[in-house]
C-alpha cells in the first residue's frame, strides 16, 4: 500500500469527527452515529483504493452503509481489506464525556481477520511488555509480567477495564495482585493504544469488548509495535455457529496479534470527536473554522504521526451543516 493512503485515510476520519462532533453533548447516540457513518462513506468514495468492508457497521441487512462486504473506494489498485468504527464510543459523545474517537483501519485484501460481532477477551499492552504477557497465564502472572517489562512496581501497574458487572471478578483478581484499575464506561479501542503511550498511564488493557474493536485495536498495536490477543466468546449456538463458519473449532484458542493482522502493512487512523488520553476532540472555532487531532500510523515503516488541522467547514468537501 502506498504511504500516500495514509492521508487519504485520515481525511476519512476527521470528517467523520467533525460531522459527529455537532452531536456532541446532544444526548442523541443514534444521530452521532449515523453522523459519522455518513461522513465516512462520503468520504471513502475519495479514496484511490478498491476496497471491501470487512469489519463494519453489521451484515448488509442490518446496516444500511459501511456494512460487511460493500466496496469502498473509487476502485483502482490496492485491492484492501476495510475495517471501520465510525464512531467509537456513541454514548459518550452523546453524553459529553471523553474518549470518542473515529476509527478507520486498511490492510491488504485478506489480512484482516473477519472478526464477528460478538464479545471477545482481550489483553493489551504497549512495546515494552510485548511477548511477556499471554491470555493463558493467570491475571496475576500477567500483570507481574507487565510490571517487570515496564519497570515499576506492580502497585504502580495500571489496569484499564471497561466498567461492566461482567467483569466484577477480574477487578477483584487484578486488586488482590495489587495492581490499580482505570474504570472507563466505553471504548476499548483508544484504551488499548493507550497502553502503547506511557504518558497516558494505563499499562494493560483487560476484559472483555467487542471482537471487531478487537481487530481495529490490533491494527494500531501492531502499527505501535505493541501486542493484543483475544478468545472469543460466543454467547449462543448462532455465535458458536459463527466461530466455527470462520474456522474456530476450538473456541478456547487464543487468536494472536498476527492472526488479527496477518502480513505487516496497515494502516490505521483514528480522530479524536471527544477529549481523552490519546487525542483532542473537535473544537468548534469561530469563523467556520474547526480544529481536529488525528493520530496515523503504518505498520510497515512504523511511523506514527499526530496530525492536527485546522478545517474551513465552508470550504470543506463532504461538510454538511
Ligand atoms: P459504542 O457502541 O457506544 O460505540 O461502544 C463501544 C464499546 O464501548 C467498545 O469500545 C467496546 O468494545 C464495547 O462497546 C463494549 O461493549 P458493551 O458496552 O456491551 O460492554
Amino acid at each position: 500500500m502506498e504511504r500516500e493512503l495514509a492521508m487519504e485515510i485520515v481525511r476519512v476520519t476527521e470528517l467523520a469527527a467533525l460531522q459527529s462532533a455537532r452531536w456532541m453533548g446532544v444526548g442523541d447516540k443514534m444521530a452521532a452515529d449515523r453522523a459519522a457513518t455518513e461522513a465516512m462513506r462520503k468520504m471513502f468514495d475519495t479514496v484511490s483504493m478498491s476496497g471491501i468492508v470487512v469489519i463494519g457497521e453489521g451484515e448488509m441487512d442490518e446496516a444500511p452503509m459501511l456494512y460487511i462486504g460493500e466496496e469502498l473506494g473509487n476502485g483502482v489498485p490496492p485491492n484492501v481489506d476495510v475495517a471501520v468504527d465510525p464512531l467509537e464510543g456513541t454514548s459518550v459523545v452523546a453524553n459529553g464525556q471523553a474518549n470518542g474517537i473515529t476509527v478507520v483501519a486498511i490492510a491488504p485484501r485478506g489480512t484482516l481477520l473477519h472478526a464477528p460481532d460478538m464479545y471477545m477477551e482481550k489483553l493489551a499492552v504497549g512495546p515494552k511488555a510485548r511477548g511477556k504477557v499471554h491470555l493463558e497465564q493467570s491475571v496475576r502472572e500477567n500483570l507481574q509480567a507487565v510490571a517487570k517489562a515496564n519497570d515499576k512496581d506492580i502497585s504502580q501497574v495500571v489496569a484499564v477495564i471497561l466498567d461492566r458487572p461482567r467483569h466484577e471478578a477480574l477487578i477483584e483478581e487484578v486488586r488482590s495482585a495489587g495492581a490499580r484499575i482505570k474504570l472507563i464506561g466505553s471504548g476499548d479501542v483508544a484504551a488499548a493504544i493507550s497502553t502503547a503511550f506511557p504518558d497516558a498511564g494505563v499499562d494493560v488493557l483487560m476484559g472483555s469488548g467487542g471482537a471487531p474493536e478487537g481487530v481495529l485495536a490490533a491494527c494500531a498495536l501492531k502499527c505501535l509495535g505493541g501486542d493484543l490477543m483475544g478468545r472469543l466468546l460466543p454467547e449462543d449456538d448462532a455465535q458458536r455457529q459463527r466461530c466455527l463458519d470462520m474456522g474456530i473449532t476450538d473456541l478456547e484458542k487464543v487468536i494472536t496479534l498476527d492472526q488479527m493482522v496477518m502480513g505487516d502493512d496497515a494502516i490505521f487512523s483514528a480522530t479524536g470527536v471527544t477529549d481523552g488520553e490519546l487525542l483532542h476532540g473537535v473544537r468548534f472555532l469561530a469563523n467556520h473554522r474547526a480544529k481536529t487531532q488525528s493520530i496515523v500510523m503504518r505498520a510497515r515503516t512504523g511511523t506514527v504521526r499526530f496530525i492536527e488541522a485546522i478545517h474551513d467547514l465552508r470550504r470543506k468537501v463532504g461538510w454538511t451543516s
